[in-house]
């Protein structure tokens, strides 16, 4: 389980990306990305965090710490932005907090060195859950202290939009052209051989035992969370032995 935080101040709006995530302070006294509930894709896009964030951090790559965190919409009110007021309104119960990284910069490519291995890792490490958002336009990592850190899953196995389709998409391959580590070489074939024996069922089931029931419940042709949990762990199952076969796009690659 996540620890669970409550919310106690706004602080400001993160506008780089596209769903507006907020600042905010905890009870903890920790300060945290908070991604809402109510934001566009709503809760998937929570679950994806999650999913990957748990997983990458287990297969030893930099995630920040997740933890839920309780909003009480009582807390928009005096918003004088209409969108930050809609969506602290519509985010009431769990939401998801990223510990927020004090000092981090973006990443830029062309500024900061990363090994052929690293790369490969976090490319491989894409390619399983179909990251389509670490393009050198928006390459979603973080640089503190020399080292690199990986936010935003949200976009993230297209497959769990649509599971009836489910097993196809994750047969389909990794587009890496605009990836934003391309230009570091990626070793994805010593990537696979270290990571892809890691990616058991045990492992997926514990990191899915990580998503909070209530982003879980109601899913169509689903009768119960945990049988949710199942469908998420079997695609990625799936994927982990060969997947670095089907990535495209990197140099040397036709
Ligand atoms: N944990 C974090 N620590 C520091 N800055 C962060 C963190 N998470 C996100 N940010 C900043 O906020 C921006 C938006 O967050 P992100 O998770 O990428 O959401 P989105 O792209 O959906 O808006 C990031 O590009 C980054 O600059
Ligand atoms: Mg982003």
């Amino acid at each position: 389980m996540l620890t669970e935080v409550t919310a106690t101040r706004y602080i400001t709006p993160l506008r780089e990306g596209g769903s507006l995530p907020g600042l905010i302070e905890a009870d903890d006294l920790g300060t945290y990305v908070l991604k809402f509930t109510g934001a566009g894709q709503g809760r998937k896009t929570l679950v994806a965090e999650v999913v990957c964030g748990e997983l990458a951090r287990r297969l030893g790559l930099r995630v920040p710490r997740l933890v839920t965190v309780a909003l009480d919409p009582v807390l928009g009110l005096g918003e004088p932005d209409q969108e930050v007021q809609e969506l602290l309104k519509s985010s009431g119960g769990t939401n998801l907090g990223m510990a927020f990284l004090s000092g981090a910069l973006g990443f830029d490519p062309l500024a900061f060195e990363v090994s052929p291995e690293e790369a490969g890792r976090i490319v491989w490490f894409d390619a399983l859950v179909n990251n389509v958002d670490r393009s050198w336009r928006n390459p979603n990592l973080l640089r503190l202290r020399g080292e690199l850190w990986l936010i935003d899953h949200g976009a993230t196995m297209i497959w769990h939009h649509n599971w009836p389709g489910a097993a196809n998409s994750a047969a389909r391959p990794y587009d890496a052209s605009d990836h934003a580590l391309k230009p570091f070489a990626p070793d994805v074939a010593a990537a696979a051989a270290e990571l892809a024996p890691q990616v058991t069922a045990e492992l997926l089931a514990e990191v899915t035992a990580e998503i909070p029931d209530v982003w879980l419940t109601g899913e169509p042709g689903f009768d119960a969370p945990d049988e949710l949990r199942r469908a998420y762990v079997r695609p990625l199952l799936a994927r982990a032995a060969t997947v670095h076969q089907r990535i495209h796009g990197l140099e040397g690659d036709q």
